[in-house]
């Protein structure tokens, strides 16, 4: 508080920059060799979105796509009750499977739960006695609408247009190969249609030694068993996206109009937009540099109120991700990774391509569409109902929201963050995540409690880490505590004090080495606000030239 007049505190929600200011120059939508676009760009200079044309590869760097004529399966044999495996039959196309129990699905009017549950055990029978849906017909059951079971008919006429909607084979975004992929919204309504049917191949199972081990999960056959009341809110915001891609009424408002440009296909009522993943990666170079780093801290919003995905809406919103991108969204898993997914669920197809991040990657999904609004977390998580999304689109027609996906550290043991070798592992996740790619035309970022809750990070180590990554990257930072009335507190005056005395980024990393030193001494338990509240005044009280003017500034 002593320092309180220099006046250098925080500043407001509304001094940040967003996404919609920032003036970022595109260009002509085109593909390259990092690069992969499923639809046809000249077609979309003319304003029409259409299906890229390709082939199919059935290889280790794309998408197995369910409808590949690569893929096949030996026909089950169903003459006499259960579907048993002809072990002397010959292969059959495994699409030919799926697409005869989907056709017969979407025909109808309405499926009941066991329907579905049939249809899917066809083509995976092998795993008849492995998955459970116990959990589909209590969703349903809980359907005062009736919306479920009309809705299943629909989600296989969508799931069976994949042939026509995705040719182009969709690349994997590989370990440590930088890439993008922008494909449409429609596109993405009809691979996670596929998903919700559990066709793609080569995606049931995790073991360590199977093809896609390093691949989060895509099928949604999780879902459909072990009911929880989580399960059946989680259920509530899926259900209501595709109900939203599979409506093909004319008279229903759209939700993007209000910003969209006049090239909407006619009759068109379904959102239909561009959305881009993009992996990236920092350079090797760059992870070492931090503690000669001489950028000094940059805006710092904070507070207690609001959440990321509201209030910091228009700016990168950091989503506190697993390495396998959107976690535990398809089974129980339930907090703001997963909340985060089902508000917007075209998010989960960057589950499809996306192989696990490693400590220096991270993925920014640009464009996505948030479908619903939610209140509570984990067990009081509910589905509140439609959202209609009024963000602006930018010139390749993506939504101006972007998600920054960076997976934190998860310590069993909270004492094992306080290690440099950790810290740095922070440091360089955050900064490959907010580190710009157009100069001066980024929007500030939207985070909080990063790797606090279910990764057991410790608060104030995690925002100084954000703080100084931010820092380095030249970018503001909103930092919503969710709550933490004292953390919010504390951060201001840390903030506060940091910025009087002009403390830069390499004197805080010297001072996290210094701390870290200390915290694994068996009777240090001081914590890092504290810390620094001490040696920064310490310093400053040192000599009669204010403490930033020393070279080692509270080093000593
Ligand atoms: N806005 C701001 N802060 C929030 C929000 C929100 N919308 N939601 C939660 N918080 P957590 P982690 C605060 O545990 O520790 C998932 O399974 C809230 O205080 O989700 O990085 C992922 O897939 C919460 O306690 O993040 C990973 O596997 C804190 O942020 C794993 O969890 C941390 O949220 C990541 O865990």
């Amino acid at each position: 508080e002593e320092l309180s007049e220099v006046g250098l505190s925080c500043c407001r929600l509304d001094e940040l920059k967003t996404l919609p200011q920032c003036d970022i120059k595109l260009g002509k939508l085109n593909f390259s060799e990092t690069h992969t676009v499923l639809i046809d760009v000249k077609s979309f200079s003319c304003g029409a979105i259409v299906p890229q044309d390709g082939r199919d590869l059935w290889h280790s760097s794309f998408v197995k796509i369910p409808c590949s004529p690569s893929s096949v399966s030996t026909k089950p044999d169903t003459q006499f009750g259960p579907v048993r495996f002809k072990s002397q039959s010959s292969p059959v196309w495994r699409w030919s499977l799926i697409s005869e129990q989907l056709r017969a699905l979407a025909k109808k009017k309405a499926a009941k739960a066991e329907e579905v549950e049939k249809a899917i055990l066809r083509y995976n029978p092998s795993y008849e006695r492995v998955w459970s849906f116990d959990a589909l017909p209590r969703y349903v059951k809980n359907d005062i609408e009736n919306l479920y079971e009309k809705l299943f008919p629909k989600i296989a006429a969508l799931a069976l247009k994949l042939p026509d909607e995705v040719k182009k084979a969709i690349p994997l975004l590989q370990h440590h190969k930088p890439a993008s992929i922008t494909l449409s919204q429609g596109q993405i309504s009809c691979l996670l249609a596929n998903a919700f049917y559990c066709t793609f191949p080569h995606r049931n199972t995790t073991r360590s030694n199977a093809e896609y081990h390093n691949y989060p999960s895509i099928n949604f056959s999780r879902l459909f068993g072990n009911w929880s009341e989580r399960k059946n809110q989680k259920f509530k915001a899926i259900m209501h996206y595709f109900n939203v891609m599979t409506d093909e009424s004319e008279c229903r408002p759209r939700t993007v109009d209000a910003c969209s440009r006049d090239t909407y296909v006619a009759g068109e009522s379904k959102p239909e937009g561009l959305v881009t993943f993009e992996r990236r990666r920092l350079d090797e170079a760059e992870t070492q540099t931090w503690r000669k780093c001489t950028h000094t801290l940059h805006k710092l919003h904070v507070t207690s109120e609001g959440r990321i995905e509201v209030e910091g809406a228009q700016l990168l919103q950091v989503d506190f991700a697993a390495s396998r991108i959107g976690g535990g969204v398809l089974d129980s898993g339930l907090v703001q990774e997963e909340i985060l997914f089902l508000m917007n669920p075209e998010l989960i197809v960057a589950r499809l391509f996306t192989e696990k991040l490693d400590k220096d990657e991270c993925l920014i999904i640009t464009g996505t569409q948030q479908f619903s609004c939610y209140s509570g977390f984990s067990d009081s998580f509910q589905w509140l109902g439609p959202f209609d999304d009024h963000l602006e689109r930018d010139e390749w027609r993506r939504l101006k929201r972007q998600i920054l996906a960076i997976d934190a550290c998860h310590f069993n043991h909270p004492m094992d963050q306080y290690n440099m070798e950790k810290v740095k592992r922070e440091l360089n996740k955050a900064y490959c995540g907010f580190k710009g790619h157009h100069s001066h035309e980024e929007p500030d970022i939207a985070t909080g409690k990063w790797g606090c809750g279910a990764f057991n990070g410790d608060p104030e180590l995690k925002a100084v880490i954000q703080l100084m990554a931010a820092a380095k990257a030249k970018r503001g930072l909103a930092f919503f505590t969710f709550g933490d009335h004292d953390l919010c507190r504390r951060l201001q005056q840390t903030y506060r004090l940091l910025v009087t005395q002009k403390t830069t980024v390499g004197q805080l990393y010297r001072h996290l080495e210094k701390y870290c030193a200390l915290r694994n001494k068996s009777n240090f338990h001081e914590g890092l606000f504290d810390y620094l509240r001490k040696t920064q005044m310490a310093g400053a009280a040192a000599g009669s030239r204010p403490a930033y003017l020393h070279k080692h500034t509270g080093t000593k």
